[in-house]
């Protein structure tokens, strides 16, 4: 399976690169960097929602499931997207949404029985804040997510069908796969009965409102699989990854259909060796996880761990067994940026979402015109500055991903000094620090490569270093 060991990497469209001046990226931008995917050596690229959408949350809410919104092109454009990828060897995933559509997709006035509708709101709180019902008419309609994302309902076989349709359509013009968007929200108690309060804690992180109630009948439904069968049918077998907010514990019903999902539990682990050591742990128990640090929703490696710590994280992303996804600027250990203007970033995600730096100008590239949101510090970190420094963090990253392809199979945990992380990979022991000191460090064997020139001296890491070393600990 060419996506078993994959390096993936998330392009947030609005923010990659702009072709006609409007300052929103779009499809030929997208095209004309392609050869930044191949250089830098990964497997596919994943796209956040590309389709027609009143931008309620950002394409998250789409309107039409089987056209391209007009700010990134068109179907031909797509086409050619698709055409070029691939005669670089790159797949193309994309990002379906499932669960829910935009309130002004033509469905949701035509067919009305499509969505989950209740004569009283029940105590279902949304994702975003506030009761996940919204009344319309004389009767109340649920939203997961915002008033203008209403669920659609899976147990009616009109939806199945037409969103069967959705797949098959993109897949016929040659996508590889799809990220499938809140996934665990397909499937609600069918007689959609009020959450008990909560009993044990969820194991990731959720509003103080979410926290207060068990998640029993709002997601996660006993008959999810049953559903999952209806995707997996019509998608052939092309790669499927779950955005699944469950704990990994709770995928097997998932993993039945689908070939990996997030793991979370790693994600929002703190940078401290014992915390990310469960974490990998945890989720490799069984098999599924699809590796992913840092997205459009939580934001970008060198701030969430720390710029001293950005490098140590790409590596521990990037040599851990299975598929890993790399989020547009990490590579370049791109930071996130101010908050955008509040009417339109409801849920305070734009700070992850500001375009891609490639070159050191004050538009750095990505735009001739006025960005749709601002650059964040081109002059600090771009591609054009890092990719003949072989200091880099963008070079790093490029070795990186070449040398996973030489680490063998498994995962071995290895006991090592408080702070430093550790596992084999076949015959190459990987170590991190999370501590600003030094620390010993179980590997023996020669370094292969480093988070920095002296990462490992004598059996030491250097604060914040990780490296990858033949031999085993
Ligand atoms: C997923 C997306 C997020 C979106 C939500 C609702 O979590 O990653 O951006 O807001 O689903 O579709």
């Amino acid at each position: 399976m060419w996506w078993a060991d994959a390096v993936v990497y998330q392009v947030y469209p609005r923010s990659f690169q702009d072709s006609d001046g409007d300052g929103v990226g779009d499809l030929a931008g997208m095209r004309s960097r392609l050869d930044h995917l191949a250089w830098l050596g990964v497997d596919a690229l994943w796209m956040s929602p590309i389709y027609p959408s009143p931008l309620a949350d950002f394409g998250y809410d789409v309107s039409d499931y089987t056209a391209i919104d007009p700010v990134f092109g068109g179907l031909a454009e797509f086409d050619a997207l698709v055409k070029e990828a691939h005669a670089r060897g790159l797949r193309v995933l994309m990002d379906v949404v499932p669960c829910h559509t935009s309130i002004e997709h033509p469905w949701f006035r035509e067919h009305p029985d499509w969505y989950v509708w209740r004569d009283e709101p029940n105590n279902w709180p949304s994702a975003f804040g506030g009761s996940a019902w919204t009344r319309r008419g004389d009767r109340f309609y649920l939203h997961s997510f915002y008033p203008e994302q209403p669920d659609l309902d899976w147990r009616n076989p009109e939806v199945v069908a037409a969103m069967q349709d959705v797949l098959r359509f993109w897949l016929a013009r040659g996508v590889d796969g799809y990220r499938i968007d809140a996934i665990d929200r397909l499937m609600k108690d069918p007689e959609l009965r009020d959450e008990p309060p909560a009993a044990e804690p969820f194991g990731l992180p959720l509003t103080d409102e979410e926290a207060k109630l068990a998640r029993i009948h709002a997601l996660n439904a006993p008959d999810t699989a049953e559903a999952l069968a209806t995707i997996r049918a019509a998608c052939g077998d092309a790669f499927l990854v779950g955005e699944i907010y469950l704990p990994s514990a709770k995928w097997q019903p998932y993993l039945e259909h689908l070939d990996a999902a997030f793991a979370f539990e790693l994600l929002f682990a703190p940078w401290d060796a014992g915390a990310l050591r469960a974490a990998i742990e945890a989720t490799t128990s069984g098999p599924g996880a699809a590796w992913v640090m840092s997205n459009h929703d939580f934001g970008r490696l060198a701030t969430r761990f720390g710029a001293e710590n950005a490098r140590a994280a790409a590596l521990l992303l990037l040599t851990l067994p299975g598929a890993a996804f790399l989020y547009q600027g990490d590579e370049i250990g791109q930071r996130d940026g101010p908050p955008g203007e509040s009417r339109y970033d409801r849920a305070g995600r734009d700070r992850y979402r500001h375009p891609m730096q490639w070159t050191g100008d004050p538009a750095a590239g990505f735009t001739t015109g006025t960005p749709w949101l601002p650059l964040v510090d081109p002059w600090h970190s771009n591609v054009e500055a890092q990719r003949d420094d072989p200091a880099s963090m963008l070079s790093l990253v490029r070795e990186l991903i070449a040398l996973r392809r030489t680490l063998g199979d498994g995962l071995r945990l290895l006991d090592a000094a408080p702070g430093v992380l550790a596992y084999e990979r076949g015959d190459h022991t990987v170590a991190v620090n999370t501590t600003g000191d030094a620390r010993p460090a179980p590997v023996g064997g020669e370094v292969a490569l480093g988070t920095q020139s002296a990462a490992l001296r004598d059996g030491t890491l250097a604060p914040h270093a990780g490296v990858v070393a033949a031999g085993r600990g």
